[in-house]
């Protein structure tokens, strides 16, 4: 019955998932947790469905195998949220533009945009002709999951995206995206534009195929001066936001940034639900610099989990402590690294569930 145009009715369990309570403000007796990056290379069984399917592209395309891959950490570690196994280039495919993900490389672009001519050529992201897979998986999930966590979507903010598709891939200088920026704007905000309109409507398509939160990751607007993120991704960040609120007004939209120290008083103004830091800001000065509308989510170093278990431990309650009652998600500040010990993830889980305010 799966794959068909419309979204099967989901049956929805009476009590709702930690996450989304705690997100609202609302009393909750310990914060939610999850990992970015939970489902990935420091879990075995990730690396035995790798040998078994090397390419990437088919791992994150392939229903059954998103599936899995996403439960495997739900499986092990009972998160509060279990985020899809996808990547933020996902769509790139179906906007025109043909990339990799390549072991050892990372994200590969094969034909970089750099001219009013290659933006020409991007066409808008249409998910239930171009990801359907990715529908399924989720609503695949909602049902597994039950509402014993939040099922988290999530995708690229358009700078970050425009950095990857200008810059060929990763990148160190980000040089020819601010050579675009800097010397030619209008193409770049046209670019920008529509990534935007597209993430939107996929953020809209994963709410109605079962996501119940999606992060914004905006990984690079940080390489961006305060002038000009301004500029070049805040308000494209706010229109995101604006367009799905009118749809899903209920949807948490969850920021994250990282690096974003310098920019911290401006990420509210996305009108986003929840700021997830990451750990080069002290969690009470994040929390009394974003203002007490936003949620916060975060902040542990992911190098805490090369730590003792001690350590991991104290780290917890002084995140929690310093984050205070509510409105916080407990998470890394940024996605957890190949070759953490999975009995320290494990150690952290456990922790983090017997919190009590
Ligand atoms: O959190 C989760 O478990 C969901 C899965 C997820 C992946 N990518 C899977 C993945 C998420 C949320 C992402 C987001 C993503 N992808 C971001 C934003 C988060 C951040 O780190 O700032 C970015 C910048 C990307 C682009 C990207 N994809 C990079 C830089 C890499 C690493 C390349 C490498 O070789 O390490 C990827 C590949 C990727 N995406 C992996 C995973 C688990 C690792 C490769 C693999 O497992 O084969």
């Amino acid at each position: 019955a799966l794959g068909g145009t419309v979204a099967e009715p989901i049956i929805i369990n009476a009590t709702e998932p930690l996450l989304l309570t705690a997100v609202r403000g609302e009393d909750v007796e310990r914060p939610p947790v999850w990992l970015m990056r939970q489902a990935g290379r420091y879990m075995k069984s990730y690396q035995i469905i790798c040998e078994k399917y090397p390419s990437f592209r088919e791992r994150s395309e392939n229903v059954d195998l998103v599936v899995e891959i996403s439960l495997q950490p739900w499986k092990v570690f009972k998160p509060d949220g279990v985020i899809l196994f996808s990547d933020i280039l996902t769509p790139l495919s179906g906007m025109n533009i043909p990339f990799d993900i390549i072991k050892g490389k990372g994200p590969v672009i094969f034909n970089p945009l750099r001219t009013a001519d290659d933006v020409e050529q991007v066409r808008e992201f249409v998910p239930e002709d171009s990801v359907p897979y990715v529908g399924e998986a989720l609503t695949i999930l909602r049902k597994e999951v039950d509402n014993a966590a939040a099922v988290l979507g999530f995708v690229g903010a358009p700078f970050t995206l425009a950095s990857y598709v200008v810059e060929g891939g990763s990148s160190k200088h980000f040089s020819k995206i601010k050579r675009l920026a800097f010397s030619q704007p209008k193409v770049l905000h046209a670019l920008l534009q529509k990534f935007t309109t597209s993430m939107a409507k996929y953020i809209q398509y994963q709410a109605d195929n079962g996501a119940q939160a999606v992060q914004i990751f905006d990984s690079w607007a940080t390489e961006l001066s305060p002038v000009d993120f301004e500029e070049f991704s805040l308000p494209y960040l706010k229109q995101i936001v604006d367009s799905v609120k009118q749809t899903h007004p209920n949807l948490p939209l969850i920021l994250y940034a990282s690096g974003s120290g310098g920019l911290l008083e401006r990420l509210p103004l996305t009108g986003v639900d929840v700021v997830s830091l990451d750990w080069t800001v002290d969690m009470a000065e994040g929390r009394r610099r974003l203002g007490t509308d936003v949620a916060v989510q975060g902040n542990i170093d992911p190098g805490v989990l090369f730590g003792s278990k001690e350590f991991i431990t104290n780290r917890i309650n002084d995140t929690v402590r310093k984050a205070g009652k509510g409105k916080h998600i407990l998470n890394l500040g940024h996605g957890i690294v190949v070759g953490t010990p999975e009995e320290n993830v494990a150690h952290f889980f456990e922790v983090a569930r017997g919190i009590r305010y």
